[in-house]
């Protein structure tokens, strides 16, 4: 077994600054997967794969490497992935297909253009309300707000408990970061709030049917197959949490790297046709979700180590996304690139194999709209301040970004 040279890779003060690019570089160099013993953050142990040929190896093996032990390095309590309690992300084959295919349809293209025309409403609504004071705090007025409206829209979440589903998802998947949770205790209790309340949603749109995708999902069957309250509950917390934190890190981040790189936002002005690409060259170069767990089901050989079964494997995404044998000059922002599908195809954002990202269809749908709102409406954009970073190794964000610009 080899040593990782980095023995505390997962440690919260490697990505205070964002997910550690030139620190996952120098590692792939050295070995494409390493084993990183334990220390306070990285209980047990557990293999680090840095390279994307090995990332794909892993994601599109899911016999050989289960998502039945959770997402993140840390193992939920165990009524959380057992018996009624799995939510999708965490089953196998084949409940997963099962349960995926129940609600596919719904996050289909032609489903989720049907939504565009909304979804711009929204987008529009949300630029109306800062642009005439020319500047605000991105990421709460802005950012934010669209995947929230969306998701909650499209699950038919009352307007009134869209803050407590927001700062539940927060608490949750920001659980490193006092300004939201109080740790890991506090984050599984937001999880368990959003299944419950989720499970909720559904009583009420039974005794109460009304037009949303909830109410499609409850009338799905597959055979005999029906998805119960509680059920519904666990589909709702992977689709809260997938929906908001993810696309409103993106939206952030592009801006960002906008600003950083004013031609590239002259670009997107002159040419909104570059748009979708633009947000393809966004999710690349900040991964939103930096790393998946996997947990091996036998011994297997992957790069030359030894992994025994019961080990567990870290899918570094952000990694794989600045792998120099795909993307040339991984570490430069350039939204020309990923115009090409050819390269494109290789950008590891949303995942790969069978559990890739259901959302990913809305996801860039709204990210192109919100794109093209401000490209279009906003000019002089300048920090007015260094936009301030979530302090998380799994979720790679900023929590505030205070910005000024003109009325373009
Ligand atoms: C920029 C935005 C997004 C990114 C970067 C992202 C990333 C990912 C990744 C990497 C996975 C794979 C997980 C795995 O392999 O275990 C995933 C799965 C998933 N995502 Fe997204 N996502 C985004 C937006 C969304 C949206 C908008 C939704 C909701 C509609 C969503 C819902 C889900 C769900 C439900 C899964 C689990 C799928 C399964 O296990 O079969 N995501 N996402």
């Amino acid at each position: 077994m080899t040593a990782c040279p980095v023995n505390h890779l997962m440690t919260l003060e490697n990505f205070h600054q964002g997910a550690p690019y030139s620190l996952f570089r120098e590692l792939r160099q050295d070995k494409a997967v390493a084993w990183e013993d334990e220390n306070i953050s990285a209980l047990g142990g557990h293999w680090n794969v840095f390279s994307k040929e090995c990332v794909d190896k892993v994601m599109k093996s899911p016999a050989i490497f289960s998502n039945a032990g959770g997402p993140r390095l840390e193992d939920p309590p165990k009524a959380m992935i057992q018996g009624a309690n799995v939510s999708l992300n965490l089953m196998d084959a084949p409940l997963h297909r099962k349960n995926r295919s129940l609600v596919d349809h719904a996050f289909k293209p032609a489903a989720i253009n049907r939504r565009e025309d909304h979804i711009r409403q929204i987008a529009a609504r949300i630029i109306d309300e800062v642009i005439d004071k020319g500047q605000c705090e991105f990421v709460g007025e802005v950012a934010q707000r669209l995947p929230l409206a969306v998701i909650c829209w499209i699950l038919g979440v009352p307007e009134t408990e869209k803050k407590m589903v927001c700062d539940l998802a927060n608490t949750m998947m920001l659980a490193d970061d006092p300004d939201f949770s109080g740790g890991p205790g506090e984050s599984f209790a937001a999880q368990a709030q959003l299944v419950i309340y989720g499970a909720g949603l559904a009583a009420d749109h039974r005794l109460h049917p009304r037009d949303s995708l909830t109410m499609d999902m409850l009338l799905a069957k597959d055979d005999d197959f029906q998805l119960s309250d509680h059920e519904y509950g666990l589909f709702f917390l992977n689709l809260i949490i997938g929906g908001i934190e993810t696309t409103r890190n993106s939206t952030a981040f592009g801006l960002a790297e906008l600003i950083r790189h004013p031609d590239q936002y002259q670009m997107l002005t002159a040419d909104p046709a570059l748009i979708p690409g633009a947000v393809d060259e966004i999710v690349r170069f900040r991964t939103p979700i930096t790393y998946y767990r996997r947990t091996a089901t036998q011994d297997v050989e992957l790069a030359g180590e030894k992994i025994k079964q019961g080990d567990t494997v870290i899918c570094w995404l952000a990694a794989a996304n600045h792998d120099e044998q795909f993307f040339e000059q991984p570490e430069r922002f350039d939204i020309t690139r990923c115009q090409r599908e050819s390269v494109r195809k290789h950008s590891r954002s949303f995942g790969v194999g069978p559990h890739f990202c259901i959302g990913v269809h809305l996801a860039r749908l709204q990210l192109n709209i919100m794109f093209e709102e401000i490209t279009s409406r906003m000019c002089n954009i300048q920090f007015v301040e260094e936009p301030k970073q979530a302090l998380s190794v799994f979720v790679d964000g900023y929590k505030e970004m205070h910005i000024s610009f003109d009325k373009a």
